[in-house]
């Protein structure tokens, strides 16, 4: 008999007003929801990158800052680039104002293949959109967080 242990997943994203935040506790509630999967949710400054080996999946969150994503991620993924990370599932997302819809997602991927290629991205970003830079979410954005966080679970799984 296989006995399947569970899935440890870890979310890092940062947040200024909160925005940021609520997608990735949608997020993580679209991942849980099936049950059988741990999911951790914290910030560059909550988590030791050595701690990030003990996680099977890694996703990053980031607001869109000057059309990227935030230095202080960007650094802590420099950071994470020195840790054993192998085999790991993940994507990414962000979220912006105006016209700027996966800017920032588009250099986070990047950034990963980049320095954390032990890190597969089994899905495209996703982006949500803010009314005006304090938010809040426009209309949809929550339900569209739940549903991304459901689709990636299903990518998680496919790749057992
Ligand atoms: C310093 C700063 C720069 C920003 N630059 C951009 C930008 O270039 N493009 C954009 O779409 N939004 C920009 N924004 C708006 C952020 O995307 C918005 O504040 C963020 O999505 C809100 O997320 P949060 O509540 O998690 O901080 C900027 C916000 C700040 C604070």
């Amino acid at each position: 008999m296989r006995i399947r242990l569970m899935k440890r997943v870890a979310i890092i994203y940062e947040s200024i007003y909160g925005n940021t935040r609520q997608i990735a506790e949608e997020i993580r509630e679209g991942i849980r929801e099936g049950g059988n999967i741990e999911v951790r949710l914290t910030h560059p400054g909550g988590i030791h990158t050595d701690d990030l080996s003990n996680y099977d999946v890694i996703l990053f969150g980031s607001p869109n800052h000057n059309q990227a994503p935030t230095l202080n991620l960007m650094k802590f993924i420099d950071r994470l680039a020195i840790v054993e990370l192998e085999n790991k599932l993940g994507t990414v997302f962000d979220t912006y104002t105006g016209g700027n819809e996966g800017i920032a997602v588009k250099k986070l991927e990047n950034k990963i293949k980049e320095k954390l290629p032990g890190i597969k991205l089994v899905m495209e970003g996703g982006s949500f959109k803010v009314s005006g830079r304090k938010g809040p979410l426009i209309e949809g954005e929550v339900e569209k967080a739940r549903r991304f966080g459901q689709k990636f679970r299903e990518k998680i799984s496919d790749e057992e």
